[in-house]
């Protein structure tokens, strides 16, 4: 299933916002793409909307694909009866409480453990054990890992379990460092709380269930892992990137934004990473432009690429 932004629903994550299947949410987009022909094309209404949403909450949704962006707002619409985006603009001036509504309809947080395996495979057989070689050979410590768009966790996490796996007693050769970033602050809190419910987990294999988490109705990650990730609000769009980064992962939040902003992000990406480092895009991302040429391939299927 593909919505008009070119990506599966599921990937929008409207899915999981709505807690309905699949097949209703066609339905609800069709009812949306005529609600979108017919009520809500007010194209004034919708650049005034944007700029109050930028001037509320520092979101600049220019930057956003504007059909996905469409689709997700006029749920709210809906939802409040508002018949016009400029109508909309009314309801949150009346109720301010109405835009962090908003903003969680914008920022869709689907995630899972070991979310498409396939490229977790890659990261334990071939990404960390290099990394850890290219350390040893370097005589260094430190390693450094950036989640950005970490929603709640399960991907930076994931990875820390990877690295116990696979240095077992000798993780305390390393001073590993994993940073998850979001825009969202709530989607964070539960990040740090680190409780999470059976479809979270679902990817999970037993023995790494049983040695990584407690359960007692909700499934509690060990501090073991907690403790590796730090986590930090953190705007792709303005924020000032981090660097010294041995692994970045940003995946499955590219599909949110414009080919000019997600081209900006691959270059800061680039510069981000240290020499050697590796870009880990979600299945439906690739990089373009001139990072494409820069970063090398180092798996197309899994869209892993390094700096040389
Ligand atoms: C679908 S989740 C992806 C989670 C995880 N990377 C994965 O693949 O399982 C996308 C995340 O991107 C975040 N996001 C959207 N716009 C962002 C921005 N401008 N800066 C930082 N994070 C953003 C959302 O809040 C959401 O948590």
């Amino acid at each position: 299933m593909t919505s008009d932004c070119g990506f599966s629903i599921a990937d929008c994550g409207l899915k999981d916002k709505t807690n309905e299947p699949e097949s209703e949410i066609c339905s609800l987009d069709l009812e949306q793409k005529k609600a979108n022909d017919v009520v809500f094309s007010d194209d004034q209404g919708f650049t005034a909307l944007q700029k109050g949403i930028f001037r509320e909450t520092g979101l600049d949704l220019s930057q956003y694909r504007e059909k996905c962006l469409k689709r997700r707002i006029d749920v709210r619409l809906k939802a409040t009866g508002a018949q016009t985006y400029l109508e909309y603009t009314t309801v949150l001036k009346k109720d301010p409480a109405e835009y962090a509504r908003l903003l969680d309809a914008l920022t869709i947080n689907v995630s899972n453990f070991f979310r498409n395996k396939s490229t977790y495979r890659v990261i334990e057989n071939t990404i960390i054990p290099e990394l850890v070689s290219l350390k040893k050979k370097q005589g260094k410590k430190i390693i450094r890992i950036w989640s950005a768009g970490c929603a709640s966790g399960e991907e930076p996490y994931s990875i820390g379990i990877l690295f116990n796996e696979i240095l077992g007693k000798h993780i305390t050769d390393f001073l590993i460092s994993i940073y998850g970033t979001d825009i969202d602050a709530n989607i964070l809190n539960k990040a740090k709380a680190a409780e999470y419910e059976n479809n979270s987990v679902s990817e999970v294999e037993e023995n790494i269930l049983r040695r990584y988490f407690r359960y007692d109705g909700k499934y509690r990650l060990k501090d073991e892992i907690t403790q590796m990730v730090k986590f930090k609000h953190h705007n792709l769009i303005s924020d000032k990137p981090l660097t010294h980064m041995d692994v970045i992962l940003c995946r499955n939040a590219l599909i949110y934004f414009t080919r000019d902003l997600q081209q900006k992000l691959f270059e800061t990406f680039y510069e981000g990473l240290n020499k050697k480092g590796y870009l880990i895009l979600g299945k439906t991302e690739s990089l373009t432009g001139e990072p494409a040429r820069m970063l090398q391939l180092v798996n197309a299927k899994e869209r892993i690429y390094q700096k040389g």
